[in-house]
């Protein structure tokens, strides 16, 4: 089976085909997205928050991303796999991005990477492309700098962070990202935006004018463990609570297994009855 390539990412722009971008983590995650058709998988870096349970993305490390990258690869055959780069993987230097996204691509086995950043890591993307490392850009919220932003809120409010966020997606198109993902921003400087540039852009918290959306697979399947009282972000709609069946089962399974009723005789193997009755027979 073809993989599905950056140029067929972006041949579907033009044809208003919306791209379907969903992350995953792990390899059965990633057999169940290929299956559903899922156009490109994102191994994100919010891996350190739904999958290793840290705060934010700021302590995910580059040898988590390629161990997470690894099993998704191997549950796909068409998907395009694209791969974070971690925070301070790429942000130190461009020699730094090189290697990292290389590692990414050779022992990950992804096809493109991403980065967070628009104007200041142009010359990054245009170095990565140069090379031939195909890389998706990441702006609006971006949450390796969720310390400078000061916490997950929309961006591009004000005019004057607007032309900047603006400036910032044409510089990546600029440089050879292929695509972008647009993160936490108002529905009409998106649909701008989108319109402005001949690369895809990819929403999430973006309205619907974009050229294609990404979610996070637990944020879609509600795949969470305080189910009760999670906070369920605006932009995100569950399509299933695949958290709270979880819960529900192994409860089901913990009250079984103290009231005797599992297993059953249909889940025990048996021993053929002469054999048991020699045994019974014998002395120990
Ligand atoms: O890490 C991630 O999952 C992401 C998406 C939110 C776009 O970057």
């Amino acid at each position: 089976m073809t993989r599905i390539g950056i140029k067929d990412v972006q041949a579907m722009k033009p044809r208003g085909d919306k791209i379907v971008m969903l992350t995953a983590y792990d390899y059965p995650s990633a057999r169940i997205a290929e299956a559903a058709g899922v156009d490109m998988i994102l191994v994100g870096d919010s891996l350190g928050m739904v999958v290793l349970g840290y705060d934010d993305t700021i302590k995910v490390t580059l040898d988590d991303m390629l161990h997470h990258t690894k099993a998704v690869v191997r549950g796909t055959e068409r998907a395009m796999v694209v791969t974070d780069l971690p925070f301070m993987t790429y942000q130190t230097s461009v020699e730094d991005a090189m290697r990292n996204a290389g590692r990414l691509l050779q022992e990950g086995g992804c096809q493109a990477v991403k980065l967070e950043g628009g104007v200041h890591m142009a010359e990054t993307v245009r170095r990565l492309v140069q090379v031939g490392i195909p890389v998706v850009g990441h702006i609006g919220l971006t949450p390796q700098s969720i310390n400078q932003l000061g916490g997950y809120k929309v961006q591009g409010r004000t005019p004057q962070e607007a032309e900047r966020l603006l400036e910032d997606a044409v510089a990546l198109q600029q440089a050879g990202a292929f695509c972008i993902v647009l993160e936490t921003v108002p529905a009409p400087l998106a649909e701008l935006i989108s319109q402005r540039l001949t690369i895809p852009v990819i929403g999430i918290g973006a309205g619907a004018a974009c050229d294609g959306q990404v979610l996070v697979w637990h944020d879609l399947l509600a795949y969470q463990t305080s189910f009760l009282t999670r906070h369920i972000p605006r932009h995100v709609k569950e399509y299933a609570h695949v958290g709270e069946d979880m819960q529900k089962a192994i409860e089901q399974y913990a009250a079984e297994v103290r009231n005797g009723s599992f297993p059953t005789p249909e889940q025990s193997f048996q021993m053929n009855p002469e054999a048991l009755a020699e045994l019974s027979e014998a002395q120990p």
